[in-house]
């Protein structure tokens, strides 16, 4: 299939288990160059990366998290996304569109991600967010919005197709 931005997008699902490969560092750097050229607000670049391959630290962030961080047991690589809040008031959405980007450009790439919310998340002692900054040294004036778990697929998932696509989420003209 001749390659356009949509089929990449339509192709694009979460993946959450991966083979025992590591991911060259060439590929991690592109997947890096896509969350450090995309758009912020005010062009305040805001938003930083940790970028984690120690099984034994990957095993900690996997436990940041009591649901859902699951993926980051098999990972071969997570990227953590983080922002400096005192740089920009909207950080959350710099760093969420810096982590679409990094998802689209894994997925090109022909690697697996998922995204694992970690702000507002909880493990069974408190805040999932506080135990991540803690466990990578985090300073406090970095908001942590998402961690984004990346390997070659070990799962197949269907790709998107128009059916999925549903016209009535869109309004014209008035709600
Ligand atoms: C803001 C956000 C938070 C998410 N948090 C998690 C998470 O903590 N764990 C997880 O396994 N998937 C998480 N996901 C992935 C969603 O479950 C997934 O995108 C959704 O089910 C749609 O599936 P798809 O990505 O295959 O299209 C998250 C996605 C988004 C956008």
């Amino acid at each position: 299939m001749e390659f356009n931005l949509m089929n990449l997008i339509m192709k694009r699902r979460s993946i959450r288990k991966y083979k025992d490969e590591k991911i060259p560092g060439e590929v991690i750097q592109k997947i890096l160059n896509a969350g450090l050229i995309a758009p912020t607000s005010k062009n305040k670049k805001p938003v930083e990366f940790i970028v984690v391959e120690d099984k034994d630290t990957l095993l900690k962030l996997k436990r940041c998290k009591t649901h859902g961080a699951e993926p980051l047991e098999k990972a071969p690589c997570a990227i953590v996304v983080i922002a400096d809040s005192e740089k920009s008031d909207v950080w959350v959405e710099d760093a969420s569109i810096a982590a679409s980007y990094m998802q689209l450009v894994a997925e090109d790439l022909g690697m697996g991600s998922v995204w694992i919310q970690m702000r507002k998340r909880f493990n069974d002692n408190g805040d999932a967010e506080k135990e991540l900054r803690r466990v990578l040294n985090i300073p406090e004036k970095y908001g942590v919005l998402c961690i984004i778990a990346l390997g070659y697929k070990n799962e197949n998932r269907n790709p998107y197709s128009e059916n999925d696509i549903d016209m009535n989420k869109v309004h014209f003209g008035v709600f």
